[in-house]
């Protein structure tokens, strides 16, 4: 328990905040983009020693304080058969998406731990290797749900909105048995050895309050309640969680993840004591000069200064065309507080 992120998780950190990046296995590293011209995406994410491989590409060139598991939160999809792919400059396409509450009764069951005992094995490899925390991760039920029903990635997620207003019951039970295998995918990790989890609810952004509490904050609690009593910590990272952070603290997840589109600070003021708080550097800060980009750093750790359950991070992903040297710089500011 003597990490910087167990502790800040635990909002007792009195050193400096704790730095990781969402995607910081990824694209932007000339690495990862070797592996890739020889492995597919989904390969990489299927083979253990490779797992363990991408999840620490990022932890030796930069040292962050964490690391997050080379996986996808699409793997679930994959193991209900719904023909998932990854194509280049599209991302992730699924060439049976679920249009009917039918289609919600004919997913098939399986089995989390033998489906994708790939994804424990991974785990079991990069622990070995890794001084710092693993984070492991699911995506959330309203978010996994929202690329099974688009097909792929939308801008509007029209399909998903129309399906959720017209035929709740039917969402609500595609979400429900979203909700079991996240449960049991994120149960599996932890027996491999992760050290705390985050829940990816990042498509959240297109729902209004009434809807956020009716398909994404019902869920995410039902996670929280399921793994936080094995002493493991919940992060919730969604975007637009911001404007309505009072409602999603009332679940009691150990940590809130923001996107960019709030002031940490004020949010820091409206929550409730003892949950952590992570963010929300914009990561295209990441393309700024990099007098610019320390100023920046700097003046989120001045406004989060003290906040002993704070970790820093972007306020979503780090896009493929980062420059190494300003993660480098990035980390390095956080690190020299
Ligand atoms: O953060 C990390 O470094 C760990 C690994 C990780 C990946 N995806 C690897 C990845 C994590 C935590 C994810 C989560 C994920 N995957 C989310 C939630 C976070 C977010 O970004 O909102 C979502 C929505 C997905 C689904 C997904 N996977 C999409 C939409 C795409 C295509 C878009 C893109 O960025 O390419 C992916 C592909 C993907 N997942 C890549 C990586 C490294 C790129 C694949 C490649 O090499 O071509």
């Amino acid at each position: 328990m003597d990490s910087l992120l167990l502790q800040a998780l635990q909002c007792k950190n009195t050193k400096r905040p704790p730095v990781w990046l969402m995607r910081q296995a990824g694209r932007y590293m000339p690495a990862y983009r070797a592996l890739r011209e020889k492995y597919s995406f989904l390969e990489m994410c299927h083979q253990p020693e490779l797992i363990a491989d991408v999840t620490m590409l990022p932890i030796d060139a930069f040292g962050m304080d964490a690391a997050i598991l080379f996986s996808d939160i699409l793997m679930i999809p994959e193991a209900l058969q719904v023909g998932l792919t990854f194509e280049e400059k599209k991302g992730p396409v699924i060439a049976r998406p679920l249009s009917t509450a039918e289609d919600v009764k004919a997913l098939p069951a399986f089995d989390v731990a033998e489906s994708l005992h790939f994804v424990a094995k991974g785990i079991a490899c990069v622990k070995e290797r890794l001084r710092v925390p693993l984070i492991g991760f699911c995506g959330a039920p309203f978010t996994v749900a929202s690329y099974l029903i688009e097909g792929g990635s939308s801008r509007d997620l029209r399909k998903t909105k129309k399906w959720l207003l017209n035929d709740p019951q039917s969402f609500h039970e595609l979400l429900s048995t979203l909700t079991r295998h996240s449960i049991a995918y994120l149960k599996m990790q932890i027996q491999a050895g992760v050290a705390a989890v985050q829940v990816f609810d990042s498509w959240t952004q297109m729902l209004a309050p009434t809807q956020l509490r009716e398909f994404s904050f019902s869920y995410l609690k039902q996670i929280v309640d399921a793994i936080q009593p094995l002493g493991v910590p919940v992060i919730v990272f969604g975007k637009g969680f911001g404007p309505n952070i009072q409602e999603l603290a009332a679940i009691r997840p150990t940590a809130i993840s923001v996107d960019w589109g709030s002031d940490l600070k004020s949010l820091r003021r409206s929550l409730p004591a003892g949950i952590a708080l992570q963010g929300n550097l914009d990561p295209d800060i990441l393309h700024a000069p990099k007098e610019r980009l320390r100023a920046e750093v700097n003046a989120l750790l001045d406004a989060m200064q003290g906040d002993s359950g704070y970790i820093f991070n972007l306020g979503h992903g780090i896009h493929p065309e980062t420059s190494m040297e300003h993660v480098r710089t990035l980390v390095e500011t956080v690190q020299c507080r």
